[in-house]
């Protein structure tokens, strides 16, 4: 494993001027409440590593300790104990200078609501943490303008800002961070503030910038529908505490405790999982080099009436039936000649459970899974389908999200994207996150995951 860009290790932060003496109370097991007069505990105890080129979310309630959190990552604020390693540097062993070249060099932020110099042009805006850098002005000029390219602001160059909208404002401050070129994007709530359909486009814009730019970014947000859009990872904050860190998937699909279950109960699951999570082995494949003999003894076996056919490579060329069989070798035919059907619908591992039921439903087989050169990697039954719409038991349902108006809302996606219900709903989960995978896997350079180890067909 490479080095990760960015590392936490039992990180606190206790507001207030015992935070020390707080901290070892905490370590020695005191709750939260408990330490109440010696400060507020506002992170207590984090660690987690963020991959080169990952989206990292941190996800919690309004009050979870996720400002805080991100401002000790790039030393806004001092930690009162832990570590953060920069690349492989301690920024709590570093001094103030180093520390300030790190934050101009390696460490970007974009906060809810950006501070934008009002009497300089876009472009100036743009090019202002490279004219603090001392970069030449051409230079300088010359990056802020294909940044604000990037962000979708190309001829607005040389407007003011009280001329842009509140979205095109968010995005100069997108682009100064891009200018700047730092490889870690630090973004707090920086798309909370905007109207759900611009925020919408702006989380679609960064995947998309992601899989050309593959920045290391901590993205904050409350919005858990976002987490999941945008994450390849989500920590999940609660009262200043990581409870879990884990893929949209997993979290869905095991959630650590009661609370990330209340939590997510609202998401849009049709989304958020696809294929690739749900797939399993089949239990029989049909090697189409053998013949109908061959085919029905494994098929009986296995105990299915219809399983996949496959050439050596494990292309997927269709399905056989037992009916099919029996009668080619009651015939006395040596191959799977006019046996074959070749009507099989097959989905990606990126497929989304809301467009496998429509396949699924068209076939007596579970729908087959393949990989981007059409060889079978696995199937999924359509029971595992509807067991994936329902969120796993909460062994204790009475386990109280707070229902304040920063609680995630639900998606409420019904497949078209334009579905939008208030400020804090931004629906619609996983459509561009797949068109960004699909993205990176074509990128040159970057290998795309490919899970393979289900390789036959099977009847349900
Ligand atoms: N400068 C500060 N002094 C004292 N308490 C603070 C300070 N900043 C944040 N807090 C407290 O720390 C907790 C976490 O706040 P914050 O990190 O802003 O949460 P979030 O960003 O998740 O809303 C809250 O209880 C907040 O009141
Ligand atoms: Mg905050």
């Amino acid at each position: 494993m490479s080095v990760p860009a960015l590392r936490a290790q039992n990180v606190y932060k206790v507001f207030g001027r015992r935070g020390r003496e707080a901290v070892e109370r905490l370590q020695q097991g005191a709750a939260r409440e408990e330490i109440n007069e010696l400060g507020t505990a506002a992170v207590i105890d984090a660690s987690f590593e963020v991959n080169a080129g990952e989206t990292f979310v941190v996800m919690g309630l309004s009050g979870s300790g996720k400002s805080t959190l991100i401002r000790m990552l790039n030393g806004l604020l001092p930690l009162t104990a832990g570590s953060v390693v920069i690349g492989e540097e301690d920024i709590a062993q570093v001094s103030p200078a180093r520390m300030r070249q790190i934050r101009s060099e390696k460490i970007s932020m974009v906060f809810q609501h950006f501070a934008l110099l009002p009497h300089r042009s876009v472009l100036d805006n743009a090019a202002y943490p490279l004219e603090i850098q001392g970069v030449a002005r051409a230079e300088r000029r010359e990056r802020a303008a294909e940044a604000l390219a990037m962000t979708g602001l190309k001829g607005w160059e040389s407007s003011l800002p009280s001329q842009l909208s509140g979205g095109m404002r968010q995005r100069v401050g997108l682009a100064r961070a891009l200018a700047a070129d730092t490889e870690i994007l630090l973004m707090d709530e920086a798309f909370s503030a905007l109207d759900p359909l611009i925020r919408r486009e702006m989380q679609e814009q960064l995947n998309e910038l992601q899989s050309s730019l593959g920045k290391t970014v901590v993205f904050i947000t409350h919005d858990l529908n976002e987490a999941m859009f945008l994450g390849d990872r989500i920590a999940i904050m609660r009262d200043g505490r990581i409870v879990q860190t884990d893929t949209a998937e997993r979290i869905l699909s095991d959630p650590a405790d009661d609370y990330v279950a209340q939590f997510i109960a609202d998401v849009d699951r049709s989304r958020v999982i696809t294929a690739g999570a749900l797939m399993r082995r089949p239990r029989a494949t049909v090697f189409l080099a053998g013949g109908p003999g061959l085919a029905l003894r494994e098929m009986s076996e296995a105990q299915v009436s219809a399983a996949y056919v496959v050439d050596r490579r494990r292309v997927l060329l269709g399905s056989v039936h037992d009916d099919d069989l029996l009668a080619a070798q009651r015939r006395g035919a040596q191959t799977l000649e006019g046996v074959v059907r070749a009507d099989t619908t097959a989905v990606s591992t990126d497929t989304p459970l809301s467009e496998m039921f429509a396949p699924a439903a068209e076939s007596l087989l579970p729908l087959a899974v393949t990989d981007t050169e059409g060889r079978l990697v696995g199937v999924v039954p359509r029971v595992t389908l509807l067991e994936a719409m329902v969120p796993p038991e909460s062994a204790d349902s009475t386990t109280g999200v707070p229902q304040q108006d920063t609680a995630p809302a639900a998606g409420t996606g019904d497949g078209t994207g334009g579905e939008v219900t208030d400020a804090e709903s931004v629906g619609s989960v996983a459509t561009t996150r797949v068109a960004r995978d699909t993205a990176r896997e074509n990128r040159p350079g970057t290998a795309g995951t490919d899970p393979q180890n289900a390789t036959e067909g099977e009847a349900r």
